[in-house]
């Protein structure tokens, strides 16, 4: 990303470049000596090309290098500010626009959603009054895509939609339409199957108790965002692809919250004890609740029972290291705060910009665990 970005910046300089070295040239004419009637006729014929030469390369110009960063007005709402993972994506996202692609702060307005669709519906509204360039939208709510999608339009105004992804079908009829959105994300199927694999890749395949069946429980994201359902589905599925018997206990909404993962993790360590094998977390802050539940119980990870999340949150990736967390799934939102940003000023600056953008998740596991950290922290 970050070379496509300077490739970019240097080819608009050298555009630069050269057009003032037209610009000089046409100055020329203006010293040689006083011309005939029709040399006269001549130049003016040759004046008026080498303008229309001129105005071209500008339109040129302009087309490569686009509008001037400082002067890209960016509206970012964000569907909750107390999530963690969001935490970070909105803190790489501002640091990416600002340091690397030369916004004003001043011109990037984010906004908490507060988990509230009224209350993100009033700010995406006020983008709109503000004039505001382009708009990047982690939707409350993914089934309220098509009312900002039409407002946005109807305004004239990009939207890149991150995190929570709108419908399948939506997605194809921003192209049949020609509308001015696209969603940046992370194929959540992805995630799901690595973390069944990471259990599956174990040398007993998750089977703690050895009992012959993996007993498990599943910690579930808010379903607005179908990475929770992904998730749910294809971890498992990774597990039973891979021979294995496995038996739910537990499926519950946790909500990617660490208070109710912890709860959850609680209630079903003392309802069902030692049968339980594996915890999955939908995410990482689940997961750090449900290790506290499960060392108040009195178990050990990666010896009588085993705990995935996903995300690599720092904690998460130190507590692989630490053997307190079986795995984890890198969701890069380097990768993802890079692309939207991309996308907004290629939406701003009239290129073509694709219906949906995916980021790949990395498996983080003790053999990678540290060089992970290196890159998030
Ligand atoms: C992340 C969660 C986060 C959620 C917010 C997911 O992709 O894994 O940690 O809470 O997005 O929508």
């Amino acid at each position: 990303m970050k070379l496509k970005k300077v490739m970019a910046v240097s080819l608009a300089a050298a555009m630069a470049l050269s057009m003032t070295a037209c610009g000089g040239g046409s100055s020329q004419p203006a010293e040689t000596p006083a011309p005939t009637e029709a040399a006269a006729k001549e130049e003016t014929k040759a004046e008026e090309a080498a303008d229309a030469a001129t105005e071209a390369a500008e339109s040129v110009a302009e087309a490569v290098e686009g509008k001037d960063p400082a002067e890209i007005k960016v509206g970012i709402s964000i569907y909750q500010f107390a999530d963690n993972f969001m935490t970070l994506y909105r803190t790489e996202l501002e640091n990416y626009l600002v340091n690397e692609l030369g916004l004003k702060k001043e011109n990037i307005s984010i906004m908490d959603g507060k988990n509230d669709q009224g209350e993100q519906m009033n700010q995406i509204r006020n983008f709109i009054t503000q004039g505001c360039d382009v708009l990047i939208v982690n939707l409350v709510q993914a089934s309220s895509e098509p009312t900002v999608t039409e407002e946005c339009a109807a305004a004239n105004i990009p939207v890149v939609y991150i995190n929570r992804e709108p419908e399948t079908e939506r997605e194809q009829a921003w192209v049949d339409e020609g509308i001015k959105a696209t969603y940046v994300g992370a194929d959540a199927r992805q995630s799901g199957t690595f973390q069944g694999e990471e259990i599956a890749e174990l040398e007993n395949k998750g089977d703690a108790d050895g009992d012959g069946v993996v007993r498990y429980i599943m910690v579930q994201g808010d379903p607005e965002n179908v990475d929770a359902q992904y998730r749910t589905e294809k971890s498992i599925e990774a597990l039973t692809a891979a021979g294995v018997e496995v038996e739910e206990l537990v499926k519950m909404r946790g909500d990617w919250d660490q208070t109710k993962g912890q709860e959850i993790t609680a209630n079903a360590l003392s309802q069902h004890g030692a049968k339980i094998d594996v915890v999955f977390c939908n995410n990482d802050a689940m997961a750090l609740g449900a290790l506290q539940a499960i060392e108040a119980a009195g178990r050990k990870v990666n010896e009588d029972i085993y705990l995935v999340g996903v995300d690599a949150l720092v904690e998460a990736v130190e507590n692989v290291m630490n053997n307190k967390m079986t795995g984890t799934v890198f969701n890069d939102y380097f990768g993802q705060a890079h692309t939207a940003a991309d996308v907004a000023l290629d939406f701003v600056n009239g290129k073509d910009v694709e219906n949906v953008y995916m980021v790949d998740y990395v498996k983080v596991t003790t053999e990678n665990a540290g060089e992970i950290l290196e890159l998030i922290k």
